[in-house]
């Protein structure tokens, strides 16, 4: 038995039924090559998770987005609406169990399974050392970063098997780099690498492929402390090959293409999208 639907927005979703050929926001036309498939993305109102949320349904799929605060909820799955896309919107703080599960209940109740899982949802709320950090920071850090995508995918998964699903995770470069200032966050963000493999190895025999987005400075409110200092700006558009600060678009398409068949036989890998090649 489903537990019951929170309000949740639900407008413009159309369970199952084929999508019209979409343009995506490159501008080349994809044929849908996500049609008749079913997207579950966290942390998805705003962001990047926002701008992954909108590529999947340009590309066809119905898209499941979500976050902690019904208005953002609301807000976002209007104007995904509005652009004529399968998009519905759910409350769910990915870190509180059962939001997960009226999470994965809602999806399956609209469309009967689930082919993809984006993990976008992250927390920062310490800017500081490592050594410094309360248990209840640590706690709260890793629980939301890395503890939730596990636990939400062991609940999805009985209903992604036999469809030959994608699950991507979204880590940092602060993984591979990691900042004096970002303490336990650059810990949570490295384990989300070892979480990849680790999935990856597990789902293989199953058919879901497991990746991991590794985004460098991308412009959200995540990342305002950033890139809203003008001498830090400097510095990184300097240090940055691409000279400069990413745009959450610009994470969207990888995203899209590691759900589409034509990855389907790329597994366990992290990939930045960082301006910069992270290769140590
Ligand atoms: N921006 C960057 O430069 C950057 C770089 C590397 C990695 N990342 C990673 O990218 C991911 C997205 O970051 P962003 O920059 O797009 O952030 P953002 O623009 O601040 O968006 C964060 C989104 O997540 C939701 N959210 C926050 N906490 C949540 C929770 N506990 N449960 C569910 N939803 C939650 C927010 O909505 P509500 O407030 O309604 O919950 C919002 O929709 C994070 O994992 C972050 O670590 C970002």
């Amino acid at each position: 038995m489903l537990p019951a639907v929170a309000r949740g927005h639900w407008g413009w979703f159309h369970p199952c039924a084929r999508l019209s050929v979409r343009m995506s926001s490159t501008g080349i036309d994809r044929k849908g090559i996500l049609a008749e498939r079913v997207a579950v993305v966290t942390g998805s109102t705003s962001g990047i998770g926002f701008a992954i949320a909108r590529r999947l349904a340009q590309d066809g799929a119905h898209v499941v987005i979500s976050s902690r605060k019904q208005q953002n909820v609301d807000r976002a799955a209007a104007q995904l609406q509005r652009e004529g896309l399968s998009v519905a919107g759910i409350v769910c703080h990915v870190g509180k169990a059962e939001d997960r599960e009226r999470l994965v209940a809602t999806a399956l109740e609209h469309c009967g399974g689930i082919d993809f899982l984006v993990c976008c949802a992250g927390v920062n709320p310490l800017v500081g050392s490592t050594l410094g950090t309360s248990e209840q920071i640590w706690d709260k850090i890793l629980n939301v970063n890395v503890k939730s995508p596990a636990l939400l995918l062991s609940q999805l998964l009985p209903y992604m098997e036999k469809r030959k699903g994608a699950v991507t995770l979204v880590s940092s470069v602060a993984a591979y780099f990691p900042r004096m200032e970002l303490g336990v966050y650059n810990v949570s963000k490295t384990a989300l690498l070892a979480l990849t493999r680790t999935l990856a190895l597990e789902l293989a025999p199953k058919d879901i492929r497991v990746n991991c987005l590794v985004p460098g400075v991308i412009k959200t409110d995540f990342s305002k402390v950033l890139h809203g200092n003008e001498s830090l700006l400097k510095y990184l558009r300097e240090y940055l090959q691409m000279q400069r600060i990413g745009e959450p678009e610009d994470c969207a398409g990888i995203v899209s293409f590691l759900c589409s068949p034509d990855a389907s036989y790329i597994t366990g890998e992290n990939i930045a999208v960082a301006g910069f090649s992270s290769r140590l």
